[in-house]
């Protein structure tokens, strides 16, 4: 693999102008050893506790599936998994500020358990934003969220994001479980996506 000028997990400074539409941005080898090495982070949290595992569909769905696997490789198995569905993008591009729970979890007592919300990835925030104020009032022992992908350069909201695989600079990218209109989403890797208006 070529060798990058920056640190590995630090992608902002990647010249995305020289990528084609498709061209690689993260190999699935990457991708792979950051969820194993994110996993052991959240072992060191949650191992003993009650971990109930929010995944924001459908993006999500990919690295909440090779988390929950590495988890239980590690021992981590008192894991209770969840999904949501959220949108604040329609079949769009740009966030329109507002949030809507198209879908709650399904746990109807998620009070006292240990919830990380899972994301793909977080651009302007607003949805981290809207996920966490409506689980506010439900009681939880703790809340953290979690962001494979973090577009910092596009936030437009003060919100702290507990944990993070690689922080990439702006641009529109697909596969991992992340899609264009829809499409996609099975490319086993992390690539420049067709340019589109942000
Ligand atoms: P936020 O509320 O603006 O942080 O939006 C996060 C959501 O926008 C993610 O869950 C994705 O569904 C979508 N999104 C943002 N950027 C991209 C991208 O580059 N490719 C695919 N989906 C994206
Ligand atoms: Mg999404």
């Amino acid at each position: 693999m070529a060798t990058r000028q920056f640190e590995s997990r630090d992608f902002t400074q990647l010249d995305i102008e020289r990528l084609s539409p498709g061209e690689v941005i993260i190999h699935e080898e990457e991708i792979k050893e950051r969820v194993h090495e994110l996993a052991v982070d959240l072992a060191d949290e949650y191992r003993g506790k009650n971990l109930l595992l929010v995944g924001l569909m459908k993006g999500a769905n990919f690295i909440i599936k090779d988390l929950m696997v590495e988890l239980f490789k590690l021992g981590v198995d008192d894991v209770q998994f969840d999904t949501m569905s959220v949108s604040s993008y329609g079949d769009g591009t740009t966030s329109s500020g507002k949030v809507k729970i198209e879908q709650d979890i399904t746990e109807m007592h998620p009070e006292g358990r240990h919830m990380l919300v899972v994301d793909d990835i977080a651009d302007t925030l607003h949805t981290f934003v809207g996920v966490a104020e409506h689980m506010q009032p439900k009681g939880l022992a703790s809340f953290r969220t979690l962001a494979f992908l973090e577009k910092p350069s596009r936030h437009k909201a003060d919100f702290p994001i507990d944990y993070v695989g690689f922080k990439i600079p702006n641009v529109w990218v697909e596969g991992y479980g992340m899609d264009t209109k829809q499409l996609r989403r099975g490319n086993p890797n992390i690539v420049k996506g067709p340019t589109v208006p942000m």
